[in-house]
């Protein structure tokens, strides 16, 4: 099938950005959110990330009110019922996430698909509260969407080869490298991110390094763009401190297990960027 129509629930950083890199690939899209103040955040945010976009010159003031005439925004998923696609990009919550896609099941065309933006929920359980469990897949973004250039495309045991293969090609028209992984926790990169991370935290808790030299370690002996701390800050180290939670929580392997460190700064708010203090201090 071919995906013209897209809905993306939640507007927050992943929503956000899925927005705009869909609208910027030509997709109409509509937004929801829970509430008005929430919508509008989260469509000023995409406002000012196309206005740096045509300061820059990579788009004209032209091109960028087109891509905004593309996105329209609702509070109510009621609204949803002509998508053709919908992503959901809300809390890591797996009740919230499987009573969003029953309420889907019921609203959107019975040829829709239905996606999930999770980092390392199980979409099966999410499928199986629909009576669509062969049109749901994983379309899993990075972080900050508009700028990394990969897409997982998650398959369940259910899902359909017709829809794999459509995940894909919406990925690809989003101008991203589409990879296919399982239905496993943490899919290809957090299975390999989330360890990483959790050994960088570890390493500067038992003082073998400063995180200032971990970072710097990864960044320039390994080619990364930011080292192991610098990106939990970007994430945000409840996401993190969820997802070895919920990996270890299915797998049972040592290598997921957070650090008593990480759960502290957790409790204390010490969420990354998003807070101004994570292990770097952003004020
Ligand atoms: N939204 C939109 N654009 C953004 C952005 C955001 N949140 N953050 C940065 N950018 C853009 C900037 O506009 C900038 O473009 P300009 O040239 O127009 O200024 C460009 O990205 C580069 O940004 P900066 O110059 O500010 O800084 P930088 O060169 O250090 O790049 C970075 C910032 C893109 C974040 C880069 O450091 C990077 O790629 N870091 C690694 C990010 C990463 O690994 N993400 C994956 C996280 S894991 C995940 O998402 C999966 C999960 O399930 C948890």
């Amino acid at each position: 099938m071919e995906i013209k129509n897209v809905g993306v629930i939640g507007c927050g950083q992943m929503g956000g950005g899925i927005v705009q890199t869909a609208a910027q690939a030509g997709f109409d899209v509509k937004v929801s959110e829970v509430n008005e103040a929430f919508l509008s955040k989260g469509l000023n945010t995409i406002k000012s990330n196309l206005s740096r976009n045509v300061e820059k010159g990579r788009m004209t003031k032209e091109e960028m009110d087109a891509v905004l005439n593309r996105i329209h925004g609702t509070t109510n998923i009621a609204d949803f019922s002509d998508r053709d696609l919908v992503v959901e990009a809300v809390i890591e919550n797996m009740e919230m996430k499987k009573k969003l896609f029953a309420e889907l099941d019921k609203i959107c065309p019975a040829g829709a698909i239905l996606a999930t933006n999770t980092s390392c929920l199980s979409i099966i359980d999410m499928a199986m509260t629909t009576k669509r469990a062969d049109k749901v897949l994983g379309i899993h973004f990075f972080n900050p969407v508009p700028v990394m250039k990969l897409v997982e495309v998650v398959k369940t045991i259910a899902t359909s080869a017709e829809t794999a293969a459509a995940g894909k090609q919406f990925g690809e028209k989003c101008g991203k490298k589409v990879v296919i992984a399982q239905d496993s926790p943490g899919f290809i990169v957090n299975r390999l991110m989330i360890p990483f991370i959790l050994n960088a935290i570890q390493m500067m808790d038992s003082g073998i390094a400063t995180k200032e030299d971990i970072d710097a370690g990864c960044n320039l002996g390994l080619n990364h763009p930011m080292g192991p701390l610098a990106l939990a800050d970007l994430i945000g180290l409840d996401t993190v401190y969820f997802i070895a939670n919920a990996m270890y929580a299915e797998l049972k392997d040592p290598q997921f297990v957070a650090p008593t460190l990480l759960g502290k700064m957790v409790t204390a708010g010490w969420l990354g960027r998003k807070t101004g203090k994570g292990f770097y201090d952003y004020k």
